[in-house]
């Protein structure tokens, strides 16, 4: 068994050498959060981030021959591994992995939440998606998260408690991907997160600083409060043994009846209970919604890029879209020729990006509930996005464009609000399965409601809290059955129709320069999957650019000041797993800014 991870669980600063050759300084474990400049109201809200950077770990490149499996946590890797060794397909150690994370990485993803996943199936060669997003209940209307007056909720008032809980997918995508794609027995692939429940793990230093960070909101709900502090009402501090008896009851149920007996039976019940009889604010959602959950097929929305396909999660999820406009715009550029060292380079990429988030701002949301234009990731019309750049000159005025639309619709802007969270999961297996999957909550500890050993998400606030604006419609208001539009981002690359690179990221609507840069770090500057992860973050959504604290990133902050950006400092806590094939070797690398590693034989 080949590791990542030198520290398991390093709780110290430490340092290493960064791709751009300086030392990147660590991250303290509650570093400070707000920065200075910030534009949009709801950037000031993104910046309360929930999920705080930890300490950042040395992680090597791992390389094996026959599988690999990259997850956020050294527990559920290791799940995922044992599966993969004894012949288990990708889809197999999935279901092992997210199981496994939902009880040693609650904060982050869970039976509670939804998720995506891109898969690759080596025997028909085809790649495909499914959709395991949660849904607003049947019950939902759109002014569920504004006051009497119509005026959107803050957002923490929105997010804890029952009014955020949308109905989870996630089980029913492990069971369903499983009873398509799985060789091993679904009940044996619960029996490592079902004994570790009941045995108790280590409370991981990610975890302890999370709860102590989340401590008010944490305590406000009995059954929450009861498993995440101690005896004495003390946040659970790093290396506690943690059992969670209710949570290996339920995987002993879902074992023994199947993933669907969550949606009839009565963790269905006890949720909808619970979230309709909290003791402030209730949720809406009924037994009714369980019973008509759905998940998803999808056709994988991909961008040729010279000689590869970048295959990804289209709508409900904004990450292929503008994952794929970012690098559709870019590559009008040489990034090649001018390196990661270049000013220049981050200058085209971040007005890119700029330019992609104001189409995402404006089109995208699910696309069952309301139109998209169809052009968003047309040659032509990205050949004209990136006409808009000026080297070496920011863009002063960003816009949504008018991409190829057969029937417009006249939208306004979103302004939605997501913040870093959420958990990735790259795997492929021995026959060359392929599988990407980004996984979540939403916020850090989701609505910080728990039913049965696990949390319940507060997806619905990845919807507007606000449903028109200026007199038109804004695409991802909330409505009933809808799913909120996400920026998770899980991609293969394709080369010659077969996996070549499997990525993605945590991090709210950040996931997607994560992704972005990792992609461009690889492709266009030859960095291996690792030098990729770890290369500093860079981003600009919608004007500031975010350069990583106590990274070499922050050395371009003359330089892009003096190009007319604003510039902000912060902790850009990305959670990148990936996997790179290469002529039957496989070279995995684990975020150092997280807790993941990569294992393979
Ligand atoms: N809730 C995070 C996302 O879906 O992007």
């Amino acid at each position: 068994m080949k590791s990542s991870s030198k520290h398991r669980y390093k709780t110290k600063a430490s340092l290493h050498r960064s791709p751009l050759g300086t030392a990147l300084l660590t991250v303290g474990l509650l570093s400070s959060l707000l920065p200075s400049t910030i534009q949009a109201a709801s950037q000031v809200t993104d910046d309360i981030a929930p999920e705080a950077a930890s300490s950042v770990t040395t992680k090597s490149l791992v390389t094996s021959k026959q599988f690999m499996v990259a997850a956020a946590n050294p527990l559920a890797t290791k799940a995922g591994y044992e599966v993969l060794q004894k012949g288990g397909s990708a889809i197999d150690a999935l279901v092992a992995v997210q199981m496994m994370l939902g009880l040693v990485e609650p904060q982050s993803s869970g039976l509670g939440g939804g998720a995506f996943v891109v898969y690759y199936d080596a025997k028909t060669q085809k790649i495909t998606t499914f959709d395991g997003r949660e849904t607003a209940p049947q019950a939902a209307t759109p002014e569920l998260f504004q006051d009497a007056t119509g005026k959107p909720l803050g957002f923490y008032n929105a997010v804890v408690g029952g009014r955020s809980v949308g109905t989870p997918g996630t089980v029913k995508l492990m069971g369903d991907l499983h009873k398509k794609y799985g060789k091993h027995s679904w009940k044996s692939l619960l029996k490592p997160a079902q004994k570790t429940a009941k045995e108790g793990f280590l409370v991981s230093p990610r975890l302890a600083g999370a709860i102590a960070k989340d401590k008010a909101r944490l305590s406000r709900y009995p059954e929450t409060k009861a498993y995440f502090f101690d005896e004495n009402g003390a946040p659970l501090a790093v290396n506690t043994r943690l059992k969670n008896p209710a949570y290996a009851k339920t995987l002993k149920q879902l074992a023994k009846k199947g993933a669907d007996s969550f949606y009839s039976g009565n963790i269905a019940k006890d949720i909808v209970k619970k979230v309709q009889g909290l003791s402030d604010n209730l949720g809406l959602l009924s037994l009714n919604d369980f019973q008509s959950y759905k998940v998803k097929e999808r056709a994988a929305t991909c961008l040729p890029y010279k000689q590869y396909d970048i295959c990804g999660m289209g709508p409900p999820s904004s990450g292929a879209i503008t994952v794929g406009q970012i690098l559709g715009i870019t590559q009008h550029f040489d990034l090649a020729a001018m390196g990661p060292k270049s000013a220049q380079a981050w200058q085209i990429i971040g007005d890119a990006s700029r330019l992609a988030f104001a189409d995402r701002g404006r089109y995208i949301a699910d696309t069952d509930f309301v139109p998209m234009p169809q052009g968003l990731l047309d040659k032509d019309y990205l050949a004209s996005r990136a006409k808009l750049i000026v080297p070496g000159q920011a863009l002063t005025e960003v816009e949504a464009g008018t991409p190829e639309w057969k029937t417009p619709l006249a939208l306004a802007d979103d302004i939605s609000i997501e913040l870093p969270s959420t958990s990735h999961i790259s795997i492929i297996d021995a026959e060359g399965n392929a599988v990407s999957v980004t996984t979540t909550i939403e916020n850090g500890f989701g609505s910080r409601v728990m039913s049965n050993g696990f949390l319940l998400n507060n997806e619905l606030t990845d919807f507007s809290f606000a449903s028109f604006k200026n007199g038109y419609p804004i695409a991802n208001r909330l409505e009933p059955g809808k799913r909120p539009r996400s920026s998770m981002s899980p991609t293969i690359v394709l080369k010659d129709g077969k996996p070549y690179l499997i990525v993605g990221s945590p991090g709210g609507s950040r996931i997607i320069g994560y992704v972005a840069k990792t992609l461009i770090a690889h492709l266009e500057w030859g960095m291996d999957i690792q030098s990729a992860i770890n290369l500093p973050n860079m981003l600009n959504r919608f004007g500031t650019y975010d350069l990583e604290k106590g990274t070499p990133a922050e050395s371009f902050r003359p330089s892009l000041e003096a190009m007319g950006f604003k510039v902000s400092i912060r902790d850009l806590n990305s959670g990148l797993q990936g996997i790179v094939v290469d002529s039957q070797t496989f070279r995995g690398g684990a975020d150092p800014r997280r807790e993941g590693i990569a294992l393979g034989d």
